[in-house]
Parts: C-alpha cells; structure tokens; sequence
C-alpha cells in the first residue's frame, strides 16, 4: 500500500512522477504529492487529497521544471486523508523531503523524542519521524565531520537513522542541498530502480518503468541506494558498498494500457483466456502425461518424501489456495492445509519436517503473507510461492516456486490472477500426481482437459451480455448470497468477495448444503442467491438446497452448464457456461460471477478499479 516514485535525469521529473503515481494509484488513493528541488536549490512540494487527477491539476497550476523528484501516493494507516498527512514530508529546517511506504511500529516513542528535542510535527503520520530523524543525523554528522562530502553525510545519515526504525519501509528521500541525487532505503517494503540512458527512475514496484527503460535493479532488504542521472551505488546498512543486479524487465507498455475498455477490471476479466495460455505456456508435457516447472528448486525425490502441503495466502489468493486443497487432495492424494496468512504468522502449528509451504500471492508484497512464509522459513520449511509478480518480496525470497505469467493486473479486484492460480494449482496437482499414484493415462487425460481451458473461458466470456441483464435486474438487492459446493465452494467465496469489494453490496459466500444451519434465515424476496452448479456428481445435492432457497421466497440466480435445461425451470435466471470436468469447474465458473459483480458495480456508480479503502497491494499488516 502507499506507491513511491523518483526520478532523477534531463526529463521534467514531475512528468515522470505524475505518470508513475498513476500507475502506482492501485497501491492507495487517499492522497497524494511531489517533492522537487527548484533552481534555487529549494523544496518544491505539491499535495492534494483524492486522486492522483487533482495532484496534476495542483502541478499544471504552478509547475516546476526540474530533472529532480520524489512523488507518493497514499494509502492511510496512521491519521486520516488529509493535506497535512499527504507526503512527501519535510524533515527538519526544510532541507529535506521523504516519500514513506509501510509502518513505522515505534513512531510513537520516535516523535515524542524528537518533539523534546525541539522538532515541530505537523502530520499525524508514522512518517514524519523518518524526516526529522534523518534530518537530525544529518545535523549532527555535518557539526561533527564539517569537511566531510554532503553526499557521504547523507548516507551515513539516513543508515543510521533507519538503523532506529522498527517496522517496515520503502523510503525515497531528496535533500535541498543535493539537487543531483536520490536516495533511497528498503526494508519489507518493496522499492525498485529503473536505470535508463542517463537517468534513473526510482518505483515501488515495476509498473511505472514500463515504457520507460526495461534494465531493472530490485533493491533488497536493509539496503541504501543513491541514484545520480549516471550512476548508481547500492550498500547494505550495516556495511559498504554492495553488487547489483540489473535485471530485464519483461513487460511491453501495451500491456498496462487501457484499449478500448471501460476499466481495467473488464479488460483483465477479457484478457484470460490469453493469461491463462501463457501460465500454461511450456508446462505440459504430454510425452511424460505431466506438467513441467523450471522454478520449484525440488528434486522429484525431495518432493516425494512431502507429507502434507500448507497453503498460506490472503483475500482471493486464499480461495485459489482453498481449490488448490480440493485438487491436490484429490488428484495427488496429499493432505492439504489452507491457512490464513494473517493468522499463520502468529500461530505455531505443529508441523514436522515433510511439510511443504506454498504462499500464493498476486502481488508478491502482501506483507502478511510474507510474514508467514519468513515464519514458516524460519521454522525451516521448504518455502515456494505461486506468484505474478516477477521479482517481489516472496518471489525473491520463497526457495522457489511458480510464476503466473499472467501479466500486471492493474485493476484491485484480482480476476486474472486467480483463474491462473487456479491453473497453475492444477497442473501442481497434476506433477505431483505423477510422481506418486497418477497414472500415465489418467495423466494424458487430464492434460487434454486442460488444454481446453483457455477456449472454455472463451465462451464462458460470452456471458456477457447476460450477466449485465441479470445485474439490471438485482443491482438495488443488498444482500447477496453466493452458495456451491465440493470445487465450487471457494467459487462461491471468490464471487460474494467480488461482488462486496467493488459494489459494496453485503454478499456472504457459503458451502450450499451449510446454509441450512444459520444463513437460510436472511433468505427473502430481497436477498437473491447466486447457485454455482455446473454438473458434477454433486448436482442433485445442490439442486435440493436450491430448491431449499425457492421454498423460502428468495430468487435463485444459477451459474449451470450449457444444455441444462432442468435448471432453468426452477431458477430464476440462468447464466450458462461451457461444461467441464469439476477439477476445472473453478476457472470457468469465476468468469461469470467476476462479470456479475463488474455490471453490477458499474450499475451503482461505483469506482470499479479503485474501489474505497481499498489498495491493491497490502503491504501493511
Ligand atoms: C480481492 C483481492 C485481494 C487480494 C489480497 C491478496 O480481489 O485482490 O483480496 O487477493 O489482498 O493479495 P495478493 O494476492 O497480492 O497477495
């Protein structure tokens, strides 16, 4: 949460800024602001609450033209959306801004240290602190090493003020005195550098280089960066200059351009069946009847000695981790555990040491979920991650795992990102399956199925039309219940979790046959449940709890396969999708329901790729 950009170089930084802070307003909208060195040699700072729109209404009012700044936009934690908690602060006489992305913990005791010592605060954030603290290094190190270079002072400076902090932090800092240079320091909060033709750009995460330059350097944890227009020094907090990397950042602009869609939700929701092609791309082999990974860094002997995987993960990669118990349970026949990150973390299950984890994450950043995966790492679990994002926190630090290759999802519901979850989930099921009681047949089987995903989301997307009527019909309902069962049970968690983030309609997703035991209470003429019930051995169970539903009053809206024309008998709208085999039911169920919540959204006027008090990438606790 919170987005963090700089640029340093001959362009006019507060373009760059300005582009960037809109490709970063996913991580948090309630504010937002620029930090420039004018001519002068003094702090230019813009704020403005609200969108990053009214920060470029704010710069094109009094512009300024300098090849330095930091810009931020914010996602709240500590004080409310306001002008004077909008970054960047100021630290100390006014000689120095900070753009802060995370949770300083001990921001507390920091303040009112520093207030004692005569510093003036005038936000209510955990961040200010940063500024003051490293203005007050700055301060003491200059009166004590007079002839000492600025830039090493301030290197110096900030290594020994973060040194201070306990939590966590992606940090982009300019100093008035230094109109050539960027710092920046990491530390669980994700920050990385662009390095372009006499410039660098300086980002949370990759999105706002895209376009810009494809040389890529992810900075790590406790280190310091200081970026010039033509160089760039990396070191570690505690000791002296370190390598870096620079890596090839493999994302073409088009990619985060809108096109012709209305948001990006819809056109995230439309792109699957080519997301879902590429998390397929180069992992079946149909000679061997399974699937492939290049990442997993487990031998097959390694991972047959795995008594029990835990899935650990957060909001909608939860209930991807929730079909990837059904799947590997049943097709690789290895006890499964889903587990919250949140809860994970501070919990101490008893585990022993053929556990296996997975964390399963979009962003690769959810600061909970990386949390459980550092706990479980340290408890010395083999550690992999099912993630899209190439590069991240847990991708970098998990031993290995598997990208999604689904490409950046921009919009803050994830839809992309789960059907391949889902996907590469199976194909685990699949290799994992063969190494223990798949059969080569059975395995050959479930390929040729599996093949056929990317086509079924295809028609499943011509539901279109559809789901939009049915959102006509149902979009002033506040309630929403969203009922399934055996595989499309975490469906029906993922659609009520779409439906209530983006339109803010109370929606509560339930095993169908649990309904009985408390929520068939909130069943009336208002309240419409959502069935997903394609065919499968379970379909006449799920059909007596729809039934259930109708004797009650309350109207029935069925997810059901093409040709099934029973159904349209006793509900009250159908939306038909292609009929598969139920370990794939998940994938092409979703599409549906991601376009129902989509319709009904917009239908209420709500703000689908931002919705409030949201951000994409949870990087709080
Ligand atoms: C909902 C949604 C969130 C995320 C959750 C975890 O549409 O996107 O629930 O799934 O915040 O995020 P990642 O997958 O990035 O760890």
């Amino acid at each position: 949460m919170c987005g963090i950009v700089g640029y340093i170089g001959p362009r006019v930084a507060q373009d760059f800024l300005l582009e960037g802070l809109r490709r970063l307003e996913y991580r948090g909208y309630d504010s937002a602001g620029t930090a420039t060195i004018d001519s002068k040699q003094k702090l230019n700072v813009t704020k403005s609450v609200g969108r990053i729109a009214t920060l470029a209404q704010e710069i094109a009012a009094a512009p300024c033209p300098a090849g330095i700044g930091i810009g931020h936009t914010r996602w709240a934690t500590h004080g409310a959306a306001t002008l004077t908690n909008a970054h960047p602060h100021i630290g100390g006489a006014q000689n120095l801004a900070i753009a802060h992305n995370g949770v300083i913990e001990n921001f507390a005791e920091l303040r009112s240290k520093l207030k004692t010592e005569g510093y003036e605060f005038v936000s209510d954030t955990d961040s200010e602190v940063v500024a003051h603290l490293i203005s007050q290094c700055v301060d003491r190190r200059r009166s004590l090493n007079g002839n000492k270079d600025d830039t090493q002072i301030a290197i110096e400076s900030i290594k020994e003020a973060i040194a201070h902090l306990r939590g966590t932090f992606g940090l982009a800092i300019i100093f008035s005195h230094l109109p050539e240079t960027i710092f920046a320091a990491r530390l669980g909060s994700p920050l990385v550098i662009g390095v372009g033709e006499g410039e660098h750009f300086l980002a949370s995460d990759a999105q706002p280089l895209i376009g810009y330059t494809d040389r890529i350097v992810y900075l790590a944890d406790h280190q310091v960066a200081v970026l010039t227009a033509n160089s760039l020094q990396v070191s570690h907090r505690d000791s002296g200059v370190v390598a870096h990397d620079v890596k090839e950042l493999d994302v073409e602009s088009n990619q985060v351009e809108l096109k012709d869609y209305d948001h990006y939700m819809l056109k995230e929701i439309f792109e699957q069946p080519e997301s879902l092609r590429n998390t397929m791309r180069g992992r079946l082999s149909e000679d061997m009847a399974t699937a492939v990974f290049g990442g997993l860094n487990l031998t097959p002997q390694d991972l047959l000695k795995v008594k029990r995987i835990v899935f650990t993960a957060c909001g909608t990669s939860w209930h991807s981790a929730m079909v990837g118990e059904y799947l590997i349970e049943e097709i690789a026949q290895i006890p499964v555990e889903v587990e919250y990150a949140s809860e994970l973390r501070y919990r101490n299950p008893p585990m022993d040491e053929s556990t296996l984890i997975f964390a399963i994450t979009q962003s690769g950043e959810t600061a909970d979920t990386l949390a459980a995966l550092r706990e479980m790492k340290r408890k010395g679990h083999p550690t992999m991650a099912i993630c899209n994002v190439v590069g991240s926190s847990i991708a970098q630090e998990a031993d290995g795992g598997i990208y999604l290759h689904a490409g950046p999802e921009i919009g803050v519901a994830s839809t992309k990102a789960y059907s391949s979850q889902c996907l590469a989930l199976t194909l685990l099921a699949l290799y994992l399956g063969r190494l223990r009681h798949l059969s080569y047949n059975k395995g050959r089987a479930m390929i040729e199925r599996i093949k056929e995903v990317p086509d079924l989301v295809e028609k499943a997307l011509e539901s279109n039309t559809k789901c939009r009527e049915v959102a006509e019909k149902y979009k002033d309902c506040n309630n929403f219940l969203y009922l399934g069962r055996h595989y499309n049970f975490p469906t029906a968690l993922e659609g009520a979790l779409k439906l209530k983030e983006i339109s803010y309609i109370h929606a509560e997703g339930y095993p169908a046959a649990e309904m009985k035991h408390g929520p068939i209470a909130l069943v009336d003429e208002q309240t419409p449940s959502v069935f997903v019930m394609p065919h499968g051995f379970i379909y006449e169970k799920v059909m007596s709890n729809l039934e259930e539903i109708k004797a009650r009053g309350g109207p029935v809206i069925a997810i059901a396969a093409e040709g099934d024309e029973r159904i349209a008998e006793v509900a009250d709208d159908v939306i038909y999708i292609p009929q598969t085999v139920e370990y794939l039911q998940p994938i092409v169920s979703a599409i549906p329901l991601q376009l129902l919540s989509y319709h009904i959204a917009v239908l209420r006027g709500c703000d689908v790729d931002k919705p409030r008090n949201l951000a994409k990438s949870v990087t709080v606790e």
